[in-house]
């Protein structure tokens, strides 16, 4: 039986990917995809989603628009990464699939509430608004989440938007403290991991060489998104983040991480959104995520190429 998720996300270039390798996924069921505001705003995020799941050839599946900024704090948006609409390099088409009518938030409760204890994960891939506010909106939600599988936050790494911040935490670290608050199983996916997932150039061609419309998107966006990374850390390849959560749920064993109290620093404008992890256990509080800070990136990157060439 397949495994049913809702990826909450902004699209952006690895976002997309991540979508991507769900949607080429039969072990898991797509129930919708939320919408937030991060990478770019709202309205494009809310664009790039339905013109990914075109791309895959799957305009049924249900988009919903959520949060247009962070609970507390000004949106902080990333074009410097991802481009001015958040998805550059391929030329998509605007979407025509529609956008659906419910806020996301909403749309989020209704479907946990109607789900068994423990039947939903949710994969958030962005900043974390929309699912905190949903479990503010109805604490009743969190027993039917079976566990929230998220890229967000550093451990050791250091952050990428501030010197303490990965930006997913940064942009809305209160929604963040609400959630790695919130009791739910959090499984959390930090830069400690993703930095060692760093794109092979050889692998960006064998996606280009599958000669589908998937392949040469895809290898258009990450060839355009990892020049970032490039200039600015010297990296030999970009990390590939947000397919990190979608490839955990579907070969675990390619991580390795250790379950520790984590806390979200919301006080402090210097640290603001560090994801503080407790690794050895000084706090004496209980875990209450698993941080995986290990990845195979060979099984990764074969994992996403097998995948992605079924689309
Ligand atoms: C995260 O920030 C975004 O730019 C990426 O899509 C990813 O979710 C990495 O810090
Ligand atoms: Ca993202």
């Amino acid at each position: 039986m397949s495994r049913p998720i809702i990826i909450d996300t902004d699209p952006g270039q690895d976002d997309a990917v991540a979508i991507l390798l769900a949607l080429a996924s039969p072990e898991l069921e797509l129930l919708g995809i939320t919408t937030v505001a991060g990478n770019v705003p709202l309205p494009l995020t809310a664009a790039n989603a339905r013109k990914v799941c075109e791309l895959a050839g799957r305009p049924d599946v249900k988009v919903f628009a959520g949060c247009a900024r962070p609970m507390l704090r000004p949106l902080h948006t990333a074009e410097s990464v991802h481009g001015r609409t958040g998805l550059d390099g391929p030329d998509l088409p605007d979407p025509t699939m529609p956008l659906q009518p419910q806020h996301a938030v909403d749309w989020l409760v209704d479907t946990l509430l109607a789900a068994e204890d423990g039947g939903v994960t949710l994969c958030p891939i962005g900043p974390l608004t929309n699912i905190a506010l949903a479990l503010i909106k109805d604490p009743a939600i969190a027993p039917k989440i079976r566990e929230i599988v998220l890229m967000g936050g550093a451990a050791f790494e250091g952050g990428n938007t501030t010197p303490a911040a990965e930006f997913n935490i940064y942009v809305d670290p209160h929604a963040a403290h609400v959630v790695f608050t919130s009791g739910v199983p959090v499984t959390m996916v930090p830069l400690d991991c993703t930095h060692k997932a760093l794109m092979p150039r050889a692998w960006i061609e064998e996606l280009r060489a599958l000669g589908t419309p998937v392949g040469r998107a895809t290898a258009a966006m990450l060839s355009f998104y990892e020049r970032y990374d490039q200039a600015k850390y010297g990296m030999h390849g970009g990390p590939l983040h947000d397919p990190c959560v979608i490839a955990y749920l579907l070969a675990p064993g390619l991580f390795g991480g250790k379950d520790c109290p984590v806390a979200i620093e919301t006080a402090s404008e210097t640290t603001m959104g560090m994801t503080v992890v407790d690794w050895w256990g000084t706090t004496g509080h209980p875990p209450n995520a698993r941080v995986l800070t290990d990845i195979d990136a060979d099984g990764f990157f074969g994992l996403i190429l097998e995948r992605l060439s079924a689309l």
